[in-house]
């Protein structure tokens, strides 16, 4: 008993410790093409530090545990969830949130889409919904299947609505908008202006063929996944 009293920090200790506070790091994150030197907790999610330290408020908190997309952003070119990230691990990546995609031109073309689909009701996982299914449209791009890719061995992906909710399934709503998104998220892909939206917006994205969509449900036997 002795000893486990002998082991416990004196109050001046504490004290100290309190006053120190948590570490923290000097890094410098690369958002929107716009470099930020930050002392920032090493405890800290991205998401926290986009939010908190940054303002960008886009990136919304919906569950902080990786369950429901609304804090996606892309890192360098690829979709991850902000609150699953700790900002320390992001230095050295090009880091692309919702505030990122407009440029002088206007809209990102999958803005563009969600607009004229109406794609959302109370917006809130709309910022996620828009970056995940820009790294997804790039994903499919590259051929990457999916878990409703009817035939792996086929070069190329097919995207339909069971592609698009199945790769997409990351991102919830809790207003239901799917029924919209979905269309949404194909009106990009086959969007010509989309490949080239979408490079001019992650400098890492890969150089991979359109991937071909088509309307409804795919068939199991993959007759209309040919290119
Ligand atoms: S807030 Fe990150 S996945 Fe829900
Ligand atoms: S539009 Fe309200 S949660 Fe998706």
């Amino acid at each position: 008993m002795e000893h486990a009293v002998d082991v416990l920090p004196t109050t001046d200790e504490s004290a100290a410790t309190a006053s120190a506070g948590p570490p923290t790091t000097r890094v410098t994150l690369d958002v929107n093409g716009s470099e930020h030197p930050l002392d920032i907790d090493n405890r800290m999610s991205l998401l926290d530090a986009l939010r908190e330290k940054l303002a960008l408020t886009g990136s919304k908190k919906g569950c902080d545990h990786g369950q429901c997309g609304a804090c996606t952003v892309l890192i360098d070119g690829r979709r991850a969830n902000s609150c699953l990230t700790l900002a320390v691990s992001a230095e050295g990546s090009a880091i692309t949130t919702v505030e990122g995609l407009a440029d002088d031109e206007g809209l990102h073309p999958v803005q563009q889409a969600f607009l004229d689909r109406d794609a959302y009701q109370c917006g809130y996982c709309t910022p996620g919904q828009i970056c995940s299914a820009i790294g997804m449209l790039r994903e499919a791009r590259a051929g990457w299947p999916s878990h409703a890719t009817h035939d792996v061995a086929l070069d190329g992906v097919v995207l339909d609505d069971d592609e698009v909710r199945e790769r997409m399934s990351g991102n919830l709503c809790r207003c239901g908008a799917y029924v919209n998104i979905v269309p949404a998220v194909l009106d990009a892909a086959e969007g010509s202006a989309m490949r080239d939206a979408a490079d001019s917006h992650a400098a890492h994205a890969p150089d991979v063929p359109d991937a071909s969509v088509t309307r409804g449900t795919t068939a199991p036997d993959t007759t209309a996944a040919t290119r």
